[in-house]
């Protein structure tokens, strides 16, 4: 298939913190697999993060690390474009334009935004209202067929089509209205400790309930052997076994079997041997991830070059569309 003819996917993470096992696990694991069938934009969404109070040294580092990350797990710089989202101005001026098609009664629904006011109750400020807005633009500047969504993102989605909708029955047909894209395979990895909320990479209030991507091989053991279980022995899937379920899943994911070969490669196993098991299985799977990220981590050079073409790629691709939307608004046009 010609690269012409290929479907764009739009993807996006952002730079607060190291990545978990369960944004390895749920999203970037299936980042790799789309790019043969895709033309990919993975962007790394650090103007989303300073809707939250960052510290700008390691914001710069983090998100440095999180391009490295994208190329040890695989991604493609050449095939594919990998950018830094602040370097391509087009976001910044799109999420303008498209503030003025978006209703307030809109962002009032957004439970991402209720959620995080609660928790930044310091610091509500109008990026952080307009944060689905920003992420509409990321969307729609590149004409994006289709969007990995998580259940988190889902709601985001869905008012960046109604806004694109909108903007299109004023204007005529200016942007792609995108479709959410379901994995085939995704895994909803959950905390070890707190087996019933998902793994997420902020949740730092107990250390041993995340597994962090860079976690030493010992460390991802350590906390993978003080996962809970229950008061069972038995090895299986059932919603009354939270806890053994996930790491159920985290050994299927990390070594690509089904639920059912798993269940039987732990028939007769004791919740010890199992959870060794499990352990020496993410840390192997790890293992390579973590070396290539050393090595990428160690080019600084090499790193920057990347975010640098990428953005040289985006901008081009996106300054089109914002091209269009600013005619289609009246801003001058010089001959
Ligand atoms: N908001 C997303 C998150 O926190 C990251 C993101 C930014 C994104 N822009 C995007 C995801 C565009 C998909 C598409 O997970």
């Amino acid at each position: 298939m010609s690269s012409e003819k290929k479907k764009v996917i739009y993807s996006a993470m952002q730079p607060s913190g190291v990545p978990s096992l369960g944004n390895y696990l749920g999203a970037l694991k299936n980042w790799k697999n789309l790019q043969e069938e895709y033309n990919c934009l993975f962007g790394v969404a650090n103007m989303h993060a300073i809707t939250v109070r960052q510290d700008p040294t390691e914001l710069r580092q983090r998100t440095r690390d999180l391009v490295s990350l994208f190329l040890a797990i695989g991604l493609d710089p050449e095939e594919h474009i990998i950018y830094v989202q602040s370097d391509v101005r087009a976001h910044a001026e799109i999420a303008w334009i498209l503030n003025c098609f978006t209703y307030m009664g809109e962002l009032n629904r957004m439970t991402q935004f209720k959620d995080k006011a609660a928790k930044h109750a310091d610091n509500i400020n109008a990026g952080l209202y307009t944060y689905p807005v920003l992420m509409a633009g990321d969307i729609l500047l590149y004409q994006s067929d289709l969007v990995p969504v998580g259940a988190d993102q889902k709601q985001h989605l869905e008012i960046c089509r109604d806004i694109a909708g909108r903007f299109n029955s004023i204007y005529g047909d200016v942007f792609k209205v995108p479709e959410p894209y379901i994995p085939k395979v995704g895994a909803r990895i959950m905390g070890l400790q707190n087996p019933e909320r998902k793994m997420s990479k902020s949740e730092s209030d107990n250390l041993n309930n995340v597994v962090y991507i860079l976690d030493e091989p010992n460390v991802i053991a350590n906390k993978i052997k003080r996962a809970v279980t229950d008061s069972d022995t038995e090895i299986r899937y059932g919603e009354d076994k939270p806890g053994i379920s996930n790491l159920l899943n985290i050994y299927c994911s990390v070594t690509d079997k089904t639920p059912d070969e798993a269940v039987n490669d732990f028939k007769g196993c004791g919740y010890g041997e199992f959870k060794k098991s499990v352990g020496d299985a993410v840390v192997e799977h790890m293992r390579p991830i973590q070396e290539k990220f050393k090595e990428y981590s160690a080019d600084r050079a090499y790193v920057e070059r990347v975010m640098q073409n990428g953005a040289e790629k985006a901008s081009y691709i996106a300054n089109k569309t914002l091209n269009k939307v600013k005619k289609k608004v009246g801003y001058p046009i010089y001959k």
